[in-house]
């Protein structure tokens, strides 16, 4: 390892970048809002959530985001807590989730899952959850809104191995979850926290914090929780799992924490111990194999491109998650995909909701520079040789299609231009359909917003309207068939096929066990 000056080493160390994810509606706003009280950015919670109250009026993000009140892009936000930097990286938690979603996770170190006690795993979470689990990132369960009556913890934790298929190890237990949430029990430091008042979750919570042996628990919690507390806590000694760091840190096993967003309370108990469970920036893989965070050749990765953040600038944004080495503003890098060397000026953080320059960042931190249209997905910044590329980042299979068209016949010039370079952005997968005579698009989105995205601003950007025709598949496999003529090919009445940008050819399906019969309908085809 090259000498280091400690300061930089000292800052890669305390960094700590992870995603919030969840089922829309489980909390993660309310939860990202209160972290960031902790982290004392805010003074009383109630800026992140004025974005999707609509309150936002110095928004500059896009304007279908103002008018649904919801975030489209994956924001960042930086703030310092207990010496830790902590980068929070949001992902939209809309039902109408996109590609941006999942590909935000390949630049997170790990994963806060959140979880409504009342309902359990959902859907948008195990979809998520599946994503995470692939990168093998370390994964956090808050279980959230004990403040109401949910499910008992000990089926919620029944439910996470059963339909996530993790393990997970409670590290705080609920007292009370009938809706008279009173405290936490810590079971490491095997202490008892009962929450104070807190001005309804506006202001940080005070707490009484003690061993279990005091007698003020008694009195704080009565009889009946107190002892429903010592039986559960045995309960888990005995039938629980252990703890396990490094099964932790390999995504095998998930501290589960209980709280309530809303009341703060376990808010910070939870954040405690996961900054100090979780990982700081890890090695990730190149062409010239692992690129270390302490690695004094600054290094990054594109996971993101957003255009027109700012409408009265027509900008585009290019976010980089930082690998290794020290950023500086103005420095001159490698744009490895395209040979070329490139000047990082105008480098943005997002602190809280406001945007600023940076004059220098770290290992762990996200950064976005604006980008003259020269830089595309995965891309590799590196500044000194020897050159390398980070691991690409994955496509995700789309789940919704629909066949696009312009409007005006004589603006096809314009709409072509606009669907390449949403495409390039990964806003949308282009299909062509060739079977039928002529040539047709088909619009691949992960989510029915993508295509709202795409008619708002075909029309803005390029003053292209455009008509949608929803398509019924939902989804798609690519089929390692190299023969050009398709018509060999048993196709069921309810599949179609078409080609990506590369030529492969592809297959849609409106079900899923569509899948498994066009395999045994088409021998020896993958
Ligand atoms: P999301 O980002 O995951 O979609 O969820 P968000 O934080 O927006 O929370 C969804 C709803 O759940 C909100 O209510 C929020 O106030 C509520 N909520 C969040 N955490 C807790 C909690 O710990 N306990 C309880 N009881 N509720 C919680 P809403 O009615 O949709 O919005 P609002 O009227 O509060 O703005």
């Amino acid at each position: 390892m090259p000498e280091q000056n400690n300061t930089f080493l000292e800052e890669v160390s305390r960094r700590r970048t992870f995603a919030i994810i969840s089922h829309p509606d489980a909390g993660k706003t309310t939860l990202t809002e209160k972290l960031l009280l902790y982290g004392g950015a805010i003074r009383l919670a109630g800026t992140v959530k004025a974005r999707k109250a609509q309150k936002y009026a110095t928004s500059d993000w896009m304007e279908i985001e103002k008018q649904r009140g919801i975030s489209v892009t994956s924001s960042v936000l930086q703030f310092e807590y207990n010496g830790y930097c902590i980068n929070i990286l949001d992902t939209p938690g809309h039902q109408d989730f996109s590609e941006d979603t999942y590909r935000t996770l390949v630049a997170a170190d790990s994963a806060v899952m959140v979880i409504d006690a009342a309902k359990g795993v959902e859907a948008q979470t195990k979809k998520l959850f599946k994503v995470c689990k692939m990168r093998g990132i370390p994964i956090f369960t808050f279980v959230n809104k004990l403040d109401r009556a949910g499910k008992d913890p000990f089926e919620l934790m029944e439910e996470i191995e059963k339909v996530l298929g993790i393990q997970s190890y409670p590290i705080n237990w609920p007292i009370g979850t009938d809706g008279n949430f009173k405290g936490v029990y810590n079971r490491k430091l095997a202490q008892i926290e009962v929450f104070g008042g807190g001005d309804h979750g506006r202001a940080t919570v005070e707490s009484t914090v003690g061993s279990t042996e005091d007698e003020i628990f008694k009195e704080l919690l009565g009889d009946h929780l107190y002892g429903k507390l010592c039986d559960d806590i045995e309960l888990l000694d005995m039938a629980g799992d252990e703890f396990d760091i490094k099964r932790v840190h390999n995504g095998e096993l998930t501290p589960m924490f209980f709280g309530s967003a809303i009341t703060n309370f376990g808010v910070e108990p939870f954040l405690n111990e996961f900054l100090e469970m979780t990982t700081l920036p890890m090695p990730r893989t190149t062409d010239a194999g692992d690129v270390y965070p302490d690695n004094e050749n600054f290094s990054a990765f594109i996971f993101k491109i957003q255009a027109n953040m700012n409408p009265a600038h027509r900008d585009r944004i290019a976010f980089m998650r930082i690998c290794s080495g020290k950023f500086q503003k103005g420095m001159e890098v490698n744009h490895v995909q395209a040979g070329k060397m490139v000047k990082l000026a105008q480098p943005q953080q997002f602190l809280a909701q406001d945007r600023v320059i940076v004059d220098e960042a770290y290992p762990g931190d996200i950064i976005g520079i604006f980008d003259p249209g020269i830089f595309n997905l995965g891309d590799t910044l590196c500044q000194k040789p020897p050159y390398f590329k980070y691991q690409g980042i994955p496509v995700f299979p789309p789940e919704h299609f629909a066949r696009v068209y312009s409007a005006d016949t004589m603006k096809r010039k314009q709409f072509i231009k606009g669907v390449s370079q949403l495409s390039e952005e990964g806003t949308i997968q282009v299909f062509k359909q060739t079977d039928i005579g002529r040539e047709e698009l088909i619009i691949g989105v992960v989510g029915m917003l993508q295509l709202e995205v795409l008619e708002y601003r075909l029309k803005n950007e390029y003053g292209v309207d455009i008509r949608i025709q929803n398509l019924p598949y939902k989804f798609i496999r690519w089929a390692d068939y190299k023969d050009s003529d398709i018509s060999k090919l048993y196709i069921s009445s309810d599949s179609m096929i078409a080609r990506d940008k590369n030529e492969d050819l592809v297959v849609l399906f409106v079900y899923e066990w569509g899948i498994q019969r066009f395999v045994e309908g088409n021998k020896g085809i993958n």
